[in-house]
């Protein structure tokens, strides 16, 4: 095998990277907090819309930041999508409280908001919040759900670890809830090696998560502690790339729909595969393209493309099929499973050409021929 792997979602660096953590060394400020922590929060307002964000360690902190700061500990009942990446759920586990799975809608492959409204509706004990996916980088039926979680008296929290620059009626996705959470892990449409972005409106409950990410250290010389925190901010020369990527958001988002296209231009005649579809009004990112087969094996079609070199996955296998959760209580209609029964996501690298795209298509296409 010659031909260099192509990987799902592979970093993408913009060239000043080096520039800026060049610049952080030159100040000495290799430390959580400098001149780049704070850029790189402007330029996720300027570009989202949020008003507050601060930048942590990943994702996964940000999201144990927003169930902290909002109060939800031992036992509260939190509603999560359950077509996800176990990212999503853990902060859930960390607070003691007890994950509730809802399930997809077809038109989304995200969370069914007539699901979330029936259950919201009936059931006896209410959930004190709800972290709600947007899978793959493809907006949810959000102003939908935002507007139930306000009716119903629940937090919502979206985790657009995966949707950064996706939007909504031209709202980005991360700015409708209560909190946004984006990740900035090595496999994202931007990265940072490492690295979250919590974001909300709300100052006050901004200022805290800052409080509780450094420590819960009270304003004395002496650092008094009345409670306990975590050591979650982002460091300034991870920063630092956070900010040179931020010069190409925009680039980024419109290569990975392009990379999309492509895909369907070249697999459009082929009755076996299905794309996750876009729900009307909104924008994905089109993080990773996804796709379902109605008759082939997406373990045959996983095997021909590892035989080029070339990297898919399975759609995420849902959280209530997990061992972990067996026990946990999830609103199910069968979507989520038949999804991840006949699903994969295939290499989608902003870093691909259009002749990668057409080699990838011509292994799919004579896979799903052999059936
Ligand atoms: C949907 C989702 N939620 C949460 C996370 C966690 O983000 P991080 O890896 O930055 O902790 C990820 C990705 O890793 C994710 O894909």
């Amino acid at each position: 095998m010659s031909n260099k792997r192509l990987f799902l979602s592979s970093p993408h660096m913009s060239g000043n990277e080096l520039k800026y953590i060049e610049k952080v060394f030159e100040s000495n400020y290799i430390a959580p907090l400098g001149e780049y922590v704070n850029k790189f929060e402007d330029s996720i307002r300027n570009y989202t819309g949020t008003k507050n964000a601060l930048a942590v360690v990943n994702g996964t902190a940000a999201l144990h930041l927003a169930l902290r700061v909002l109060g939800i500990g031992t036992d509260d009942d939190v509603l999560a999508s359950t077509f996800t990446f176990i990212g999503s759920i853990n902060a859930i586990i960390y607070q003691d409280a007890n994950p509730v799975f809802l399930d997809s809608e077809k038109e989304s492959w995200n969370i069914c908001p007539k699901l979330l409204n029936k259950y919201l509706v009936e059931c006896e004990k209410k959930p004190k919040a709800l972290i709600l996916t947007h899978l793959y980088g493809m907006s949810a039926d959000i102003e939908k759900i935002a507007d139930i979680c306000k009716l119903h008296g629940i937090y919502l929290i979206e985790d657009a670890a995966e949707s950064l620059g996706a939007t909504y009626n031209g709202k980005h996705t991360g700015t409708f809830g209560d909190f946004g959470v984006y990740s900035f892990n090595g496999n994202k449409l931007l990265t940072t090696s490492g690295g979250g972005m919590l974001v909300s409106d709300n100052e006050e409950w901004i200022k805290k998560a800052m409080f509780y990410s450094t420590q819960a250290k009270e304003p004395y010389i002496h650092y008094e502690h009345i409670e306990y925190g975590y050591n979650y901010r982002m460091s300034n020369v991870l920063a630092a790339i956070g900010v040179a990527q931020m010069e190409v958001v925009e680039d980024r988002v419109l290569k990975k729909r392009e990379i999309f296209k492509w895909y369907k231009e070249f697999l459009d005649n082929i009755d076996d595969i299905e794309f996750m579809p876009e729900l009307e009004n909104s924008r994905g990112n089109r993080w990773l393209t996804a796709m379902t087969f109605k008759n082939t094996s997406y373990e045959k079609v996983m095997k021909a493309l590892d035989s080029v070199n070339v990297e898919s996955r399975p759609l995420w296998k849902p959280m209530h099929m997990q061992p972990l959760f067996k026990d946990a209580k999830a609103i199910l209609n069968g979507v989520s499973e038949d999804l991840y029964s006949k699903g994969l996501c295939v290499a989608s690298s902003t870093t691909m050409t259009k002749d990668d795209v057409k080699m990838i298509c011509d292994v799919i296409r004579d896979t799903c021929k052999s059936v």
